[in-house]
């Protein structure tokens, strides 16, 4: 049999019959003859079917033919007339006079109409049918550009020594930040998983193994509401790096995310690099947001605007007034700083190594430089007044791996799905996720969440109120 000819691939193929397997986009009517835009995920191609030029069996099947039917297709790729050239279309200098024609499946009238524009359509109905809101070119350009970012950011690392290494979603619940998802212990009633919020414990852990440069592109899970640039799982490009300081870590990010914009997106333009380092303080009295958008022009879509954010405080008060965190707990202070955190002293003054990277007035990254010194990380908790039982139950493990040679550490977290969003102008992270939930947490195509037969919830040991 013919060997299958991709439709971006046809224009090199003139004079050629070629085999073309995909759906129909749109289909046209001119008298007797047959005008199909067929699709395949390379693109899209003007196919012709004249009845003249068919076989018998073809004849038949091109009544029935309608849009995202799926056909295989034998045709002779002939160049169009000078005057018919599309120049706009990949495969525009080209037609398809086919020969035969053979339906692989048929298709029922789709929910909505896969040629139009769907980010006006109906949400809700976009994500029941997402395999269809997928087919859609935009949609399909997010999820193959997501897919060389990926793979560019794999290369960049592995070039640069890091080792991809997985670390569990299955951890041990601790007041890491963020709310987690509950998962019940079956065979231990009464305990619980929770979801990885992040790999944050993970790769310090991997720190101390010896790894000294660990990456991972690590699925999170945070129990949040959503939000447009905010999901209840997202993708972290997560990494960490023994034996750094702030500078080196900031560095890397930033020579890698020029690189990657000279690479693969050459028609944009940075505002400004280096990237402008801010401290907290002075961000906010420029901008009144430590999520500052320094693009000089809004408007242009080729434009990002990147900068670092440093320099912030380490605690803030509660409403119920204790001290928390602002970022992570497990970041050291600025050396100058140390003293007064040993100390546990002027904790309001208390600057971290946290460093946040915002492109377009949206958080992109965020890392730090860690507290390798247990005593250091135990005053973080202190400060938070932990007792000592709770500090023990929660992070006794990460106490008890610093003990043994932990070499000084720092890494970063990039929010993939916001980056993409960005690269992409896109104005949600939904948008460059290939199956995401609603804004209110629901996945509407498979119907999550949804109830569980109550057998199962009695082997998991819950008590439903
Ligand atoms: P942080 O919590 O700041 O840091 O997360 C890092 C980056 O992840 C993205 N992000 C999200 N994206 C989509 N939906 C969400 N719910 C969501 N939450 C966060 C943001 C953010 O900048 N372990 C640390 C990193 C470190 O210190 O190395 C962490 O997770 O773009």
């Amino acid at each position: 049999m013919l060997k299958r000819t991709i439709v971006s691939d046809a224009v090199n193929k003139v004079g050629q019959e070629v085999r073309l397997c995909g759906w129909v986009n749109t289909r046209r009517n001119m008298g007797k003859i047959v005008f199909i835009d067929f699709r395949d995920r390379s693109g899209l191609v003007q196919v012709i079917l004249a009845p003249k030029e068919l076989d018998d069996d073809s004849r038949e099947v091109i009544k029935i033919i309608r849009p995202e039917f799926v056909l295989e297709i034998i045709g002779m790729v002939n160049a169009r007339p000078v005057g018919q050239i599309k120049e706009e279309q990949l495969t525009g200098a080209v037609e398809i006079m086919v020969r035969s024609v053979k339906i692989l499946n048929e298709s029922e009238t789709p929910p909505f109409e896969i040629d139009n524009e769907t980010l006006q359509a109906n949400e809700e109905l976009r994500l029941k049918y997402r395999y269809l809101d997928l087919r859609h070119e935009r949609m399909k350009n997010n999820i193959i550009i997501r897919d060389k970012i990926f793979k560019y950011f794999r290369d960049y690392l592995s070039q640069k020594d890091f080792l991809e290494i997985e670390t569990p979603i299955l951890c041990k619940g601790t007041p890491e930040g963020a709310r987690e998802y509950l998962v019940p212990s079956r065979v231990y009633p009464g305990k619980f998983y929770v979801l990885a919020q992040s790999p944050q414990q993970f790769k310090q852990l991997l720190m101390v193994s010896g790894m000294e440069r660990y990456f991972q592109i690590a699925r999170c899970f945070r129990d949040e509401d959503s939000r447009g640039d905010r999901q209840p799982e997202f993708t972290q490009l997560d990494l960490e790096i023994s034996f750094v300081e702030r500078e080196d870590v900031m560095n890397l990010i930033e020579d890698m995310q020029i690189e990657t914009i000279k690479d693969l997106f050459p028609y944009k333009h940075i505002t400004q690099t280096p990237f402008p380092r801010f401290t907290w303080k002075e961000v906010m009295e420029k901008y009144g947001t430590d999520k500052p958008d320094i693009r000089k022009d809004k408007n242009d879509k080729d434009e990002l605007g990147f900068c670092w954010v440093v320099d912030f405080h380490f605690f803030e008060k509660t409403d119920g007034g204790k001290w928390i965190f602002t970022h992570n707990p497990f970041s050291a202070p600025k050396t100058e700083f140390m003293e007064n955190l040993m100390k546990k002293e002027n904790i309001e003054e208390i600057i971290t190594t946290q460093y946040d990277l915002v492109l377009n007035g949206v958080e992109v990254a965020g890392g730090s430089i860690r507290n390798h010194q247990p005593e250091a990380l135990r005053r973080v908790f202190e400060i938070m007044d932990l007792s000592e039982e709770q500090i023990e139950s929660n992070f006794g493990h990460m106490f008890e791996a610093l003990k043994y040679g932990a070499p000084p550490h720092g890494g970063i977290a990039i929010g993939l799905d916001r980056l993409v969003m960005i690269l992409q102008n896109e104005p949600s992270i939904r948008e460059v996720i290939a199956f995401p939930k609603t804004s209110d947490g629901r996945d509407p195509m498979m119907g999550a969440p949804s109830e569980i037969p109550s057998e199962k919830i009695k082997e998991a040991n819950i008590n439903i109120l």
